[in-house]
């Protein structure tokens, strides 16, 4: 006894002594806390089963001596040692918003190199030897068609389950909803392909009812999207079952004639802030109703859902949307005054639809706007200058309308102060005319501009050479002339020039 004392003293005082302390001292200490050992064993069990084509779970190796707490993507818990989190996603390349259009080759390539990182293969049962685990995430992956596994409706511990864009098809376990504890679930864009000579099937996740969905009660995140729910009857009753919602996503379910009834006579899920029900064809005469009363929405999707007439009055006390998208469908009204009293509204996308009438001087009351995308209308008239005054705008899109303008009025709209931040200007085929002037210059940061199919005159001013940002310019189909000043040297960025069809010399 005395000598564990003695022996203990001396070690902390070797230890406090000792500028740079020998490793027994850190030794303990929480940060080299070993993950258990049946931990280990079902990660390695897991690996086993799956392919890993370029080699991601290297760390992960039984002759290793290695604390599996610290191989890539996995969590411990720094008390208990215990495995608690899974992060085996593949990062996907993400395009910016401004520039996704362009860029193809590079694209290609970073599409290749995601390809080739992807986990696939099975997912063994002996993930349910890891008791504690509380996120699992193997979004974009490929498993190769396969169906969600049932046992993961055992894994009681969890907390979030993202299984999204990782190839699973067919039934979705009703298994899932024994997940009381889930608060996040995505089973996301999940799809198969087969090529059977030349014949490509595609096969999605589905459902035939949704009452497992009762079983998650502390869910706020679910996105559903691309699986088949058309024969879920049920599928309002049962969101109405989940209080704590705050995100729901069902882009492209194949829901057509939208939420059969009984309509639930109170909306439960008033709480949501994020609705996207993109890609659907609802009818027109089973316009989601319910959707306008969902007073906190801040981001709302209905592109895409094949919707004719005015936009509806009804949306109009969502006032504190900051994302709302309406486009590709056949809105057919003028764009409502209403909508220009959403103070918080960020991104707005109106693009491809029937819009008439023309563009109020009111759209300088969206003091928050990033994004505005109007292209594709029936507009007509001048662009106000009052769009100059939102000074947060890095991006305006008014292609293929009516505008009927000399280029150079809007170019000195503009000025006011969305030139300073604007990084992508689309005004191609838009009934333009005029000569390009100086003030060109003075978008600083743009990255995009395109002018394509107008009737713009005139030459190139030398001030273009200041678009040191710029790595798009498209001025194809106008009646430019001159030769290209010598200035163009300056635009160290630039990747794409599309001048065919002008008059240069
Ligand atoms: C344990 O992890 C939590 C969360 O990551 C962190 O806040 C805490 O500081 C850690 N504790 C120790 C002792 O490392
Ligand atoms: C779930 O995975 C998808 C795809 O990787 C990703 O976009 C999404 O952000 C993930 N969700 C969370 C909350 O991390
Ligand atoms: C869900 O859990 C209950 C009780 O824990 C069990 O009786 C039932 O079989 C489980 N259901 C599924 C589908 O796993
Ligand atoms: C919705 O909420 C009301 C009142 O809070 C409650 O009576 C009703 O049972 C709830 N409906 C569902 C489907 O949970
Ligand atoms: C719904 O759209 C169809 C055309 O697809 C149209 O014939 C019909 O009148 C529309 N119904 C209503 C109520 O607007
Ligand atoms: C808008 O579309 C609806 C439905 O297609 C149609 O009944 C109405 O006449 C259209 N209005 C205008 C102004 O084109
Ligand atoms: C909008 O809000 C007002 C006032 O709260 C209310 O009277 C009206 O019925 C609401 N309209 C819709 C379509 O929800
Ligand atoms: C725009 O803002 C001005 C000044 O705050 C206000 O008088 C006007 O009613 C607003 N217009 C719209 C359509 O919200
Ligand atoms: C270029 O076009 C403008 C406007 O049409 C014209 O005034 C000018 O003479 C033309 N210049 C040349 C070099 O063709
Ligand atoms: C760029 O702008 C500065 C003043 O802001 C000006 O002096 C310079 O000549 C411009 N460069 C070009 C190529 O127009």
């Amino acid at each position: 006894m005395m000598r564990i004392i003695i022996a203990a003293t001396l070690t902390l005082l070797l230890c406090l002594l000792t500028i740079h302390p020998p490793n027994f001292c850190t030794a303990h200490s929480n940060s080299e806390l070993r993950c258990i050992e049946s931990d280990r064993h079902a990660l390695l069990n897991f690996k086993q089963h799956l392919t890993d084509p370029s080699n991601r779970l290297a760390s992960w190796a039984a002759a290793s001596d290695v604390d599996c707490c610290h191989w890539v993507g996995v969590v411990c818990d720094n008390r208990t040692g215990h495995v608690l989190r899974l992060h085996l996603r593949t990062h996907f390349p993400v395009y910016d918003e401004i520039t996704r259009l362009y860029d193809e080759d590079q694209r290609e390539a970073q599409y290749e190199a995601y390809s080739r990182s992807r986990f696939g293969g099975k997912i063994n049962p002996s993930l349910l030897d890891l008791k504690h685990l509380i996120y699992l995430d193997l979004s974009y992956n490929d498993f190769g068609g396969i169906q969600i596994p049932k046992f993961l409706g055992s894994m009681g511990s969890l907390r979030y389950l993202n299984l999204s864009h990782a190839g699973f098809v067919g039934l979705i376990p009703h298994q899932l909803g024994n997940l009381s504890n889930l608060q996040y679930l995505n089973l996301g864009d999940n799809f198969h392909e087969n090529n059977n000579n030349n014949n490509y099937y595609y096969y999605l996740l589905y459902v035939k009812n949704l009452q497992w969905l009762s079983g998650l009660p502390l869910l706020q995140h679910l996105d559903l999207s691309s699986a088949d729910l058309s024969k879920a009857s049920d599928l309002l009753q049962e969101i109405n079952k989940l209080p704590s919602l705050l995100e729901l996503r069902l882009s492209g379910c194949l829901l057509s004639v939208f939420i059969p009834p009984p309509i639930p006579s109170s909306i439960n899920f008033s709480s949501l802030t994020t609705l996207d029900l993109s890609y659907n064809s609802f009818e027109n005469t089973s316009i989601p109703f319910w959707v306008f009363g969902l007073h906190n929405l801040v981001s709302l999707d209905l592109s895409w859902i094949q919707f004719q007439g005015p936009i509806l009055v009804h949306l109009q006390n969502l006032t504190s949307l900051r994302h709302l998208d309406l486009s590709y469908n056949a809105f057919n009204s003028s764009i409502p005054n209403w909508l220009y009293s959403f103070s918080h509204l960020e991104y707005l996308n109106l693009g491809i639809n029937n819009l008439q009438g023309t563009i109020s001087s009111a759209i300088g009351n969206l003091t928050s706007a990033i994004s505005i995308d109007l292209s594709s209308n029936e507009l007509e008239g001048k662009v106000p200058r009052s769009l100059g005054n939102l000074c947060n705008l890095r991006k305006i899109n008014l292609a293929g309308n009516k505008l009927s303008q000399e280029i150079s009025e809007i170019f000195e709209s503009l000025l006011g102060c969305a030139s300073n931040g604007l990084e992508s200007l689309d005004l191609s085929n838009a009934q333009l005319s005029g000569q390009l002037t100086a003030e060109l210059g003075q978008f600083k940061n743009l990255v995009s501009l395109s002018l394509r199919y107008n009737s713009i005159s005139g030459p190139i001013p030398w001030s273009i050479g200041n678009l040191s940002s710029l790595r798009f310019l498209d001025l194809v189909n106008n009646q430019i002339n001159g030769t290209l000043p010598q200035s163009f040297g300056l635009l160290s960025k630039l990747e794409s020039l599309d001048i065919d069809s002008n008059m240069f010399k």
